[in-house]
């Protein structure tokens, strides 16, 4: 059952983060089902301006909807992950998402809220919720104290008030990809979580959202390395910081290099172990049962595993 994204938001509030995850094709999909089903969680299935175009956008809605049937007790929320102003018009209009990201984070603030509103106003319209982002990510590459521009808690009342979009994506230290810290001598890392706070006591009850979330575990990368991948001095956020986030206000967590590390440590296994096969269902099956057992781990770790009846109830009263 496709849900509002603010509905979702409304139940885990305070308690738990609810698993935002990309996909961009049928075997992401059905082990991102099963995950879910199997943890009994609640999730958002987020698709990036990436995924519509890497074969067309009507597949990935078309794969959606089939799952939708095949598994009909998955309540999910579908969600435009950072867009641009043109590809959220375009997903408000198709009537099929739930909500959608406006990323303008890398202007100025009065242009990022002048955007924002803009979406939000079309958006609001049609019944979908918005995501805005303020302050910046670390970049994939770079130096994450260097680069990383911390949300500012006063700066976020001002653009919650002026944008009215319904969930923010704050920088608190965790960037994309799988390279998000460097350690250096004498630095500390980490995520700044007093941010969150500050956030949370003038914006109380306001969802906040963390993008760059991979834990990127080591155990993978090893795998994959031992199966010739070439991933070196890879880092991500630990696991128990996400369950913090959960109960601090954080209620979407965003995931998906942690999937594409499945990905490439179940193809790179099996064909260097089976190097006589070439039936690409013989190594998706076992894609699929790994995508899903990450899946059932992560809502374990954030919180939502165990809560889709409880959702479930909450959404007939109304
Ligand atoms: O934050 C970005 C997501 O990981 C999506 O990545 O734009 O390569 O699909 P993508
Ligand atoms: P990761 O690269 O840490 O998985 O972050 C994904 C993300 O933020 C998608 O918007
Ligand atoms: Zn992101």
């Amino acid at each position: 059952m496709i849900v509002t994204t603010a509905q979702l938001f409304k139940q885990a509030y305070g308690k738990y983060a609810i698993g935002a995850y990309n996909i961009n094709n049928l075997e992401q999909t059905v082990g991102l089902f099963q995950g879910n089903i199997r943890s009994k969680a609640p999730f958002i299935i987020q698709i990036s301006r990436g995924a519509r175009k890497y074969s067309d956008k009507r597949f990935l809605e078309g794969i959606i909807r089939a799952a939708d049937e095949v598994f009909p007790d998955a309540i999910f929320a579908v969600h435009l992950d950072h867009g641009d102003e043109e590809t959220c018009y375009d997903c408000i209009k198709s009537g099929f998402y739930s909500s959608v990201m406006i990323d303008a984070s890398h202007h100025e603030f009065a242009e990022n809220i002048a955007i924002t509103k803009r979406v939000v106003d079309a958006a609001h319209a049609k019944g979908l919720s918005v995501e805005a982002e303020l302050g910046q990510l670390g970049g994939v590459e770079e130096d994450i104290v260097g680069s990383v521009k911390l949300t500012d808690p006063d700066q976020a009342v001002e653009f919650v008030q002026k944008s009215g979009c319904d969930s923010l994506a704050v920088a608190i230290g965790t960037s994309h990809g799988a390279f998000k810290f460097k350690a250096e001598p004498g630095k500390k890392l980490g995520l700044h979580f007093e941010v969150v706070t500050a956030i949370k006591a003038k914006l109380p009850g306001f969802p906040m959202v963390l993008h760059g979330s991979s834990s990127v575990p080591k155990d993978e990368v090893d795998r994959i390395n031992a199966a010739g991948g070439k991933i070196k001095d890879s880092s991500g956020v630990p696991e128990e910081d996400l369950a913090k986030a959960g109960k601090m206000g954080v209620c979407k967590v965003n995931i998906d290099t942690d999937g594409r590390l499945v990905w490439t440590r179940v193809h790179r296994e099996f064909f260097r172990d089976k190097p006589e096969k070439f039936d690409l269902r013989d190594v998706g099956v076992p894609f699929m049962e790994a995508y899903a057992q990450m899946i059932a781990g992560k809502n374990e770790m954030l919180g939502s595993a165990g809560h889709i009846d409880e959702v479930r109830a909450a959404l007939a009263k109304k």
